[in-house]
C-alpha cells in the first residue's frame, strides 16, 4: 500500500474512525464520506460510491455501538442495531467482493460470553454473545466472511485514549472521578485486555496492507497482557500521582447487576495471531499503553502559558 492506494473509511467520525483519519492521512489516500454524504443503510448508494471511488480497500467502522441502549431492540431484526451491525456488513462485503475491493471490518470482544477464565480468547474459540449488540456484531462478522472470504475481521477491545474525545472511556471516567475525589468501584475478578486507541489504529494500518497480499480472516487486536478493571484504575492513579485508595474492589456479579445489557465477564483477547502476522511492537503491554496514555493526556492539557 502506498500514498497512491485509496482506502475508503466508513464511520470516520466515530471514536476509532476519527483517530484513523488523524493517523493515516499523511500515509494513505483516505476517502471518508460522512454519514450525511453516504448513509451506509442505503445499499445502492454504497455500491455506487464504492464503484466510483477507486478504492483498493474499505475499512468499515460504521456501527451501532451503544451496548446498553441496544438491549431495547433485543430480538428486533427490523431495528437499527440489527441493520447497522448485521445487515450492513453483509451487504458491504457482497459489494466489495463484486467490485474486487479488499475489506477490513471491525468487530468486538463482546462476541464471547466471557466464561473462559484460564486463557484469553483466540480467534478459533466458539463465540457466544450475551448482549444484543454482541449478537448483531457476530452476525455481521459471519456475513462478511461468508460473502467475502478474503476479508479481514478485526475484533478490538475497550479502546482508550488520552486525547480529547467527546465520549468517555473507562480510563477517562476513572480520571474524572479521581479529580473529584470520588470513589471508584473496580471489578477485581474480571480479566480484560484494553487496547490503546493509537495502537489499535496502527494495527489496523498494518492489516489494510496485509489484506491486499494474503488471506487474513479473523484477528484480535488488544493489549498483549491482561489486567482487571480494579488494577486498571489503580494503575491510572499510580501513573498520575492520584489517590489509588479511592479505588475499591468489587465483584463482576455486583457490577453486572447495575447494567441493562449482559456483559462477558472475562473479556480478554489473545493477540498471538496478529503478532505472528504483523510482528511485535504494534500491540503492546498494558503498562506500555498506559504510559503513552498519560503522555497523551499531558500533551492535550493546555499549558498555563497558553490559557
Ligand atoms: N468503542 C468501543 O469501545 C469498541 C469496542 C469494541 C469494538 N468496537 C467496534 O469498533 C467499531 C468502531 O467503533 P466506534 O466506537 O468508533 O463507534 P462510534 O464512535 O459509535 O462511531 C460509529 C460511526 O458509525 C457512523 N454511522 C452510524 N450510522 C451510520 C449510517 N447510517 N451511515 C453512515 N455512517 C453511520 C457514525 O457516524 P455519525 O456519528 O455521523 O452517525 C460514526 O462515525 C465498531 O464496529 C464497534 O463495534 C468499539
Amino acid at each position: 500500500m502506498s500514498k497512491l492506494d485509496r482506502v475508503v473509511v466508513l464511520g470516520g467520525s466515530g471514536l476509532v474512525g476519527s483517530r484513523v483519519l488523524g493517523l493515516w492521512d499523511a500515509d494513505l489516500d483516505v476517502l471518508a464520506p460522512t454519514h450525511a454524504e453516504l448513509d451506509v443503510l442505503d445499499a445502492d448508494a454504497v455500491a455506487a460510491f464504492l464503484d466510483q471511488s477507486g478504492a483498493r480497500v474499505v475499512l468499515n467502522l460504521a456501527a451501532s455501538t451503544q451496548v446498553d441502549a441496544a438491549e431495547a431492540e433485543r430480538g428486533d431484526r427490523q431495528g437499527l442495531v440489527y441493520a447497522l451491525n448485521a445487515e450492513v456488513p453483509g451487504r458491504l462485503s457482497r459489494i466489495c467482493k463484486q467490485l474486487d475491493v479488499h475489506l477490513v471490518h471491525i468487530s468486538t470482544d463482546y462476541v464471547f460470553d466471557g466464561t473462559q477464565a484460564e486463557r484469553a480468547y483466540r480467534e478459533d474459540d466458539p463465540p457466544h454473545p450475551l448482549s444484543w449488540y454482541g449478537k448483531t456484531k457476530l452476525i455481521g462478522e459471519q456475513r462478511v466472511l461468508q460473502h467475502h472470504p478474503g476479508a479481514c475481521v478485526a475484533r478490538i477491545e475497550m479502546p482508550f485514549t488520552g486525547r480529547p474525545y467527546p465520549r468517555s472511556d473507562f480510563a477517562r471516567t476513572c480520571l474524572r472521578r479521581f479529580e473529584r475525589g470520588e470513589t471508584i468501584a473496580g471489578v477485581a475478578d474480571q480479566r480484560i485486555t484494553p487496547v490503546l486507541l493509537d495502537d489499535a489504529v496502527r494495527a489496523l494500518r498494518a492489516l489494510v496492507t496485509l489484506v491486499t497480499r494474503r488471506h487474513v480472516g479473523l484477528v484480535h487486536l488488544a493489549a498483549t497482557d491482561w489486567t482487571t478493571p480494579y488494577e486498571y484504575a489503580r494503575s491510572i492513579a499510580d501513573c498520575l500521582n492520584l489517590d489509588r485508595d479511592l479505588v475499591r474492589p468489587t465483584t463482576f456479579d455486583a457490577f453486572a447487576q447495575t447494567r441493562p445489557a449482559p456483559r462477558p465477564r472475562h473479556s480478554w483477547l489473545d493477540v498471538s495471531r496478529f503478532v505472528a502476522l504483523c510482528g511485535q511492537g504494534i500491540l503492546r503491554s498494558f503498562e506500555q499503553e498506559l504510559r503513552d496514555w498519560a503522555m497523551q493526556l499531558h500533551e492535550s492539557q493546555p499549558s498555563p502559558a497558553s490559557i
